[in-house]
């Protein structure tokens, strides 16, 4: 029996249920590039024919619409342009290449990293980091167009996914679209998601946890006017807090998978941690209200925030933008590639002194806390940020509205001896997808996620729309994450979860998968076709 984790939801907000908004994008233009069309077309070869181990071939007859093929055919033999109706707000150059940094003062350390410049527009968009291996920041507002022009320059194929954006299929990175080394992709799309902390990353099939752990990952920053209208902290009260672990060895090199069949069905757990990409995870703030907007980047950890002094945490905002109303409880589990918005007052802190933002043992673990990152307080007062009640608002999903309302679609997550970790038992299969994995567009669905035949937290990503989570067999006390937009919900063991999601606003091929990045290149990862 499900108990409505969204009762909860609803007694802290006024909800406005008004009509669904259709967001849908301008349409844009597919033509033929016929430098890009050659070398993806042998890629191709080797793609469909090298790639897929010779072992998985019978799933291949897993149902495939002829819709589906159709459409995954013509999106490889195409590539976007820009509808001559309307030039690029912001024109961008992306690249992943190699790079030895000094992340450690005894030995350099030897990345992958992503590099951006604006060619046209605003040179401010693009924010560095800080001097580690995480990518530049790209900050871009609702409505604007941005066209970026990807290059790879890593010994490996590859292509840029763009965390939590709703964007055309093919502009989403969908390993069907990897390039080759020195392979060059365009993207061009509109900006559609509301204000947010989004990130972008490679996935290419297979390796996205070797390519994210050797250092590529990049932040995406969106602002809108309903957020502006907040005037919440900014400028040096804001704080991006990427973080993510890494598995250092004695030449300070990172390490992956040294731990063979355990790192790949636990997933890759680090011995160091970093913040923004470097080691040194101290915050000089001002006495005064503090913006942290924090990435959990890593390939597979789960953090338990809490404040080291065991002050509540005040969150404003999740994976899809802010909250209707401002969420305090005293500790908060972040996976694999959520997001959390939070406010802190620090005016309470003497000059010099700190307060930690900690990750605590959950479930059972035993263990002392550790620190994420520690604000030290300068002799600068700030200002004081008064949190409105009100944050946001939107529609709660009604459970009725989904088609699937009184069957919901349900998915196992489950490990079998061929292929590890699965969805439902299947290993990923590029070309196709069952009937339960097509949904009608502008239809809505509730999709529940089973993890009750398994003992694994999984992080479970749906590309595409942002989604709302409409329950929990555990009642919602595992410690997640549930208000608001999300693009992935922590599934835990023993519970079952159930989202609903409007597939309004594209058509086509995308994926679902676990973002635990080991579990998902092993095969928890499916796609799913909105036709
Ligand atoms: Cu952040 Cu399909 O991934
Ligand atoms: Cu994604
Ligand atoms: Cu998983």
């Amino acid at each position: 029996m499900y108990v409505a984790t969204r009762q909860r939801i609803s007694t802290q907000s006024t909800s406005v249920i008004g009509p669904v908004s259709n967001q849908s994008g301008e349409s844009t233009v597919s033509n033929l590039t016929p430098s890009l069309v050659s070398s993806r077309r042998s890629f191709l070869k080797k793609s469909v024919f090298g790639l897929i181990p010779v072992a998985a071939l019978p799933f291949t007859f897993w149902p495939v619409t002829a819709r589906a093929a159709q459409m995954l055919h013509s999106s490889l033999l195409s590539t976007h342009i820009a509808p001559s109706s309307r030039i690029a707000d912001l024109q961008i150059q992306l690249r992943s290449y190699p790079r030895a940094i000094q992340l450690f003062p005894d030995n350099m350390t030897d990345v992958w990293s992503y590099e951006m410049t604006v060619t046209t527009g605003d040179l401010k968009r693009v924010q560095s980091t800080g001097n580690g291996f995480l990518g530049p920041q790209l900050e871009v507002r609702k409505g604007e167009r941005i066209s970026i022009e990807y290059r790879n320059d890593i010994p490996d194929e590859s292509i840029v996914h763009w965390h939590g954006l709703d964007v055309p299929a093919d502009q989403d990175g969908h390993p069907h679209q990897t390039v080759p080394a020195n392979g060059i992709f365009n993207y061009n799309f509109t900006i559609k998601n509301r204000a947010g902390l989004y990130f972008f990353h490679p996935h290419p099939h297979g390796k996205l946890g070797e390519q994210i752990n050797r250092g590529l990952v990049g932040v995406l920053i969106v602002r809108d006017d309903e957020e502006d209208a907040l005037n919440l902290p900014s400028g040096v009260d804001e704080h991006l807090l990427c973080v993510q672990d890494r598995r250092v060895n004695a030449n300070r090199q990172f390490e992956y998978l040294t731990g063979g069949m355990h790192d790949r069905m636990m997933g890759m757990h680090g011995n160091e941690l970093f913040l923004n990409g470097e080691r040194n995870r101290k915050k000089m703030v001002r006495r005064g209200s503090q913006r942290l907007r924090i990435l959990n980047g890593s390939n597979a950890r789960i953090y338990n925030l809490m404040w080291s002094d065991g002050r509540p945490l005040t969150v404003i905002g999740t994976d899809g933008g802010l909250l209707e109303k401002p969420m305090t409880t005293t500790s908060l589990l972040l996976a694999p590639s959520e997001r959390l918005d939070l406010l802190v007052d620090l005016t309470d802190l003497a000059v010099g002194s700190t307060l930690s933002l900690q990750s605590a043992p959950s479930q059972g673990a035993t263990g002392k806390p550790f620190d994420i990152a520690t604000f030290e307080a300068t002799a600068e007062v700030g200002v004081t940020y008064q949190t409105p009640l009100s944050l946001s608002k939107f529609d709660l999903i009604p459970a009725t509205e989904a088609v699937n309302f009184t069957a919901p679609k349900s998915f196992q997550l489950i490990p079998t001896r061929d292929h590890g970790w699965t969805i439902d038992g299947q290993p990923y299969d590029m070309h196709g997808a069952s009937t339960k994995e097509t949904v009608r567009f502008g239809d809505t669905e509730i999709w529940e996620f089973d993890n009750t035949l398994a003992n694994m937290p999984h992080p479970i990503h749906i590309h595409g729309t942002q989604f709302q989570v409409l329950s929990r067999k555990s009642g919602g006390v595992s410690g997640a994450m549930d208000n608001g937009w999300k693009d992935t919900v922590l599934v835990m063991p023993g519970d079952k979860v159930s989202v609903i999601k409007r597939f309004n606003t594209e058509r086509g091929i995308f994926v679902y998968h676990c973002h635990n990045l080991e579990h998902e290149d092993m095969s928890m990862m499916r796609n799913f076709i909105i036709q």
